[in-house]
């Protein structure tokens, strides 16, 4: 059975509908894709999935139980957690005691141990940034500290939100191998995604929406090559450049 199921799911807002019957399924073990032009209802899924917003038709199921109309703090405690689009950390704590917090408030497994939050500090390589104040930090430290308080909730699903964008090359090469990292370690991972560089490092599987619908599921290679997907978002200058890369490695 599939780790996370999106049955026929429509979400609509006035007369807008973010999400269309969209359907696919995650596996468990896996870092699952999600890319599409904006407002083509990546956020409004990943809201879905995580409790934010009900869905006006379909259903969700994660480990095959019914979650679509749970509240958020149910869905965090049944192991999905999310780092969001927009960094939110409380202003007046250390970096530390952001990621206590969130471990206090969403723990669901045993009791909140410091080592726990030192461990997860070290992973996002923020440890030697424990004891400063959050206002002290870079937006790419920032993202990191985003992680380290969703890993705080020691979740078994990960949804991720453009936690790539703003950042600099050498930046998303790190939380690129964080991600991978996290996901050996038994996390599976939603990403939503606009920077194809860490899309293609990371997920065996990508789905491409548009329009809220499901346009394609597949490789990253073969989205790329896809020509629906290429029409609708990559642009032709991105998948000749694509097409020029692989014809030097074939050499
Ligand atoms: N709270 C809301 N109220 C009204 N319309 C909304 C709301 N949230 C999203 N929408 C609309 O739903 C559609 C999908 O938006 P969504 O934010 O999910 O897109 P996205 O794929 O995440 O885009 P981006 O790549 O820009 O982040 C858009 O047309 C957007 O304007
Ligand atoms: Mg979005």
């Amino acid at each position: 059975m599939a780790l996370l199921q999106v049955k026929d799911v429509t979400v609509g807002f006035g007369g807008v509908k973010a999400l269309n019957g969209l359907s696919f399924e995650v596996n468990q073990g896996e870092i699952f894709g999600v890319i599409g032009p904006n407002g083509a209802g990546k956020t409004t899924l990943l809201n879905v999935v995580s409790g934010i917003i009900r869905p006006s038709a379909g259903e969700i199921l994660y480990r095959g139980r019914l979650v679509s109309g749970l509240p958020t703090h149910t869905i965090t405690r049944l192991g999905v957690g999310r780092v969001f689009q927009i960094t939110q950390p409380f202003h007046g704590l250390t970096v530390r005691e952001n990621v206590l917090v969130g471990a206090y408030f969403g723990t669901r497994k045993s009791s909140t141990s410091t080592v726990d939050v030192d461990a997860i500090l070290e992973l996002v390589g923020m440890d030697k940034l424990a004891s400063r104040p959050v206002s002290e930090l870079s937006v790419a430290m920032r993202k990191r500290l985003e992680f380290a308080r969703a890993l705080a909730l020691r979740p078994d699903l990960l949804l991720l939100d453009e936690v790539m964008a703003g950042l600099a090359p050498t930046e998303v090469d790190y939380l690129t191998g964080i991600v991978k990292r996290i996901n050996r370690e038994g996390i599976t991972i939603v990403m939503v995604e606009h920077v194809m560089r860490a899309v293609m490092a990371t997920c065996r599987r990508v789905l491409v929406m548009h329009l809220g619908k499901h346009l394609a599921v597949d490789a990253p290679e073969a989205v790329t090559r896809d020509n629906r997907v290429i029409e609708v978002y990559l642009g032709r200058r991105y998948a000749e450049r694509m097409a020029g890369t692989a014809g030097e490695k074939r050499g």
